[in-house]
């Protein structure tokens, strides 16, 4: 048996389970999807999955976790023994092995750029000779190799050291830090050219641009950024204390999680508009934006190098939780010790890493379905691979973990006070499913 972990206050579950949510997600991947998708029309339905899909998937999550205190794999089999459920922990395991392959990939991107703006290679550069750099550094294919591996090695050190040690310590202050460097970034938007376009772009929503495949990507987005539907939140669940309330640390997290999304759109897109960069041009848009904001801006040298280096600390907050699954899993149900399993697992996704990196190149034949293997994971895995864990997550916690014990988890066994009980049955009963399933049968043209 080994010795199980568990967070030591409340805030430390929190501040874990924030720093697991608050990642590349935000500051990456939201304003490229959105700005793939639109805009304000996109950012208002993903408002309404967060709070009426995400949020009660996050607290179903904790739930499961809590109650079991197990990995995601075993805590299925705990759950249903005999039963085929432990499925969905082998869809977790089998999820979180694809994120962090091309996780660690955009991280050591983040590391390079905080190595950059050490040695001030951004300055005087126009937004062209940015943005063909930052293409020249990802054809070269061994470069980010380079700095992504450093970010295996640093997360996988973290998560040797183990849960309190290791993981709570470190986003206890991160995590505001980066929230006030975002803050001034949205007072430095004013100041720009683009100001008016970026905003209306932010806020001034088109309906006739939801389509199908818009609303398939905030749902993705929403998985993605909450580390829902593969197990993460379970496991992060399964640590923290008997005493915590539930529902106050979940919503707490998936506020601070959709506010550092807001403010970075805010942050980006103005500079987007001002520096003539395409709003749809990627998973390179943030990349190509930011060197620029810090090149106009008074004190951005220094402004840069903090950015940077709290963004790393953000994707490490991150990538730890997600290999954090793949390791309970493998210390819990294959009896490895902490550390050969850290090495185990983190070897096989660092292997999956350079197949990602590699798959950038632009001559590169690494593809599936028409497109380069590193995008075709990033939207896979959010897309489809998330919300169907969740559909069954959710779909398992209204239907067959029991009414009285879902109560009891969410209440403390009755110390606190749980007001919406049927609404959130209703919701995880019913409503989140057909609202995931309603997506996908649109997708694949039955609806
Ligand atoms: N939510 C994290 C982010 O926004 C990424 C992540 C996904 C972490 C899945 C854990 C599990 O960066």
């Amino acid at each position: 048996m080994h010795k199980r972990g568990s967070f030591g206050s409340r805030f430390g579950a929190i501040a874990a389970a924030a720093g697991s949510a608050i990642g590349l997600g935000n500051i990456w991947r939201y304003p490229y999807v959105v700005g793939e998708n639109g805009g304000a029309a996109f950012i208002l339905l993903y408002l309404l999955i967060v709070f009426l899909i995400g949020l009660p998937c996050l607290m179903s999550e904790f739930a499961l976790g809590r109650f079991t205190r197990k990995n995601v794999f075993g805590a299925f089999r705990k759950l249903a023994p005999k039963k085929k459920w432990y499925l969905i922990g082998v869809l977790g395991i089998v999820t979180s092995f694809v994120i962090l392959a091309f996780y660690s990939v955009v991280a050591g991107w983040t590391v390079a750029f905080l190595k950059d703006s050490l040695i001030n290679e951004f300055s005087g550069l126009s937004a062209a000779a940015i943005g063909s750099n930052f293409d020249g550094f990802v054809a070269s294919g061994w470069e980010p190799l380079l700095w992504t591996f450093l970010f295996c090695l640093i997360t996988a050190l973290i998560v040797m050291l183990g849960i309190e040690n290791g993981i709570e310590r470190y986003n206890k202050i991160m995590m505001p830090m980066l929230l006030a460097i975002l803050l001034v970034l949205c007072i430095n938007s004013f100041s720009l050219d683009g100001f008016k376009e970026g905003i209306a772009f932010l806020f001034r929503p088109d309906f006739s641009k939801i389509t199908v495949d818009v609303a398939l990507s905030a749902l993705g987005q929403a998985f993605f950024s909450l580390s829902l539907g593969m197990g993460t939140m379970m496991t992060y669940g399964s640590y923290i204390r008997r005493q915590d309330n539930l529902l106050f640390t979940s919503s707490t997290v998936a506020i601070a999680d959709l506010s550092i999304a807001i403010l970075a759109g805010i942050a980006i897109f103005p500079a987007v508009f001002s520096f003539g960069i395409e709003p749809g041009s990627g998973p390179d848009l943030v990349f190509k934006t930011l060197p620029n904001i810090f090149g106009q801006m008074t004190g951005g040298y220094l402004l840069g190098i903090l950015f940077f280096l709290l963004l790393v600390v953000a994707a490490l907050t991150s990538s730890v939780s997600i290999l954090e699954v793949l390791v309970a899993y493998c210390s819990e149900e294959l009896n490895l010790s902490r550390k050969k399993s850290v090495i185990i697992c983190a070897t096989l996704a660092f292997g999956a890493s350079v197949v990602c990196a590699l798959s950038q190149m632009p001559d590169s034949s690494l593809k599936i379905a028409g497109q380069n293997i590193f995008d075709f994971l990033d939207t896979f895995s959010s897309s489809y691979l998330m919300p169907v864990g969740g559909f069954f997550i959710v779909i398992f916690t209204g239907w067959f973990f029991g009414k009285q014990r879902l109560h009891a988890e969410l209440s403390s066994d009755g110390v606190y006070k749980v007001r919406y009980f049927n609404l959130f049955l209703f919701i995880v009963r019913y409503l989140a499913p057909i609202a995931i399933a309603f997506i996908f049968f649109s997708k694949i043209g039955i609806l």
